[in-house]
């Protein structure tokens, strides 16, 4: 079995007394796929911000490699790579530019400030660009781009940092159903192209099922489903929405 490339463990974060992360644990390796699906407000975006470093947990850990993910610095941040639902582009910025944002931890700080990236991070950043579809549209603004055009160089500027790890908070909430899908099989091309592990929280229990290699399920704060996505059951949804209706793309 292929060792593990990040591992949470016993994750936690309480806001005014309320638990709002509880326990939360699971191993992710080189390749895999992962989606997380639960109901707004069950602490997605909470849990994402402690795997991504972005927030320290009141108790447990999440590693890279054995790293904490709180330690990374400088370059070593590269190696997770975000993307968000609202894309978090700079609409002035061409998407070419965009893009080589990416790289920015890659170069001294005061070459970032010039732009002055060298022609290999260019090339790189054209590189993904067209990995992601765009290479016709390296000179656009960001701001003119359809939505699903702009996930699509949001993840070209996650995949130009060379990134282990992918994490998208809803990367297709707010796409429309063939923008989404578009947006999920490159995640998943990524993941098992490049060996790239992925975590992805989704709202649709049928793309987690189409583009997943596992399912967890988050329910108030705790996992309460963790199975390969093929393995995923209807009860498992209810337990997990209850009776809210759930979104479907069939
Ligand atoms: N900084 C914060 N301070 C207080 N409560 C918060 C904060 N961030 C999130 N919460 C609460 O934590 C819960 C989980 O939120 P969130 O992680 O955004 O869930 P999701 O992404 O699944 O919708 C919600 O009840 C939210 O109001
Ligand atoms: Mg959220």
């Amino acid at each position: 079995m292929t060792t593990a490339l990040f591992t949470a463990s016993g994750i936690s974060q309480r806001y005014a007394g309320r638990a709002v992360l509880d326990d939360i644990g699971f191993v992710l390796r080189p390749g895999e796929m992962l989606a997380l699906l639960g109901p707004s407000g069950a602490g997605k975006t909470t849990l994402f911000r402690c795997l991504a470093g972005l927030q320290a947990p009141d108790a447990g850990r999440a590693r890279l490699d054995g790293t904490d993910v709180l330690a990374l610095r400088g370059r070593e941040r590269r190696r997770i790579g975000l993307v968000f639902q609202q894309f978090n582009l700079v609409g002035r910025l061409s998407a070419l530019d965009n893009v080589l944002a990416g790289r920015l931890g890659h170069v001294p700080a005061w070459r970032g400030m010039l732009r002055m990236f060298s022609r290999e991070d260019v090339a790189l950043a054209q590189h993904c660009l067209d990995r992601v579809g765009l290479a016709d549209h390296a000179a656009q603004r960001a701001d003119t781009l359809s939505g699903g055009q702009q996930q699509r160089v949001a993840i070209a500027r996650a995949l130009a940092q060379q990134p282990d790890l992918i994490i998208a908070d809803e990367p297709v909430a707010s796409l429309d159903p063939g923008s989404g899908t578009g947006v999920l099989e490159l995640l998943k091309a990524i993941c098992h192209a490049d060996r790239v592990a992925v975590i992805c929280s989704l709202h649709q229990p049928d793309y987690a099922r189409r583009y997943a290699d596992r399912v967890l399920g988050l329910r108030a704060g705790r996992i309460v489903v963790d199975v390969p996505a093929a393995d995923l059951a209807h009860a498992q949804l209810q337990a997990l929405y209850d009776d809210a209706i759930m979104e479907t793309t069939q």
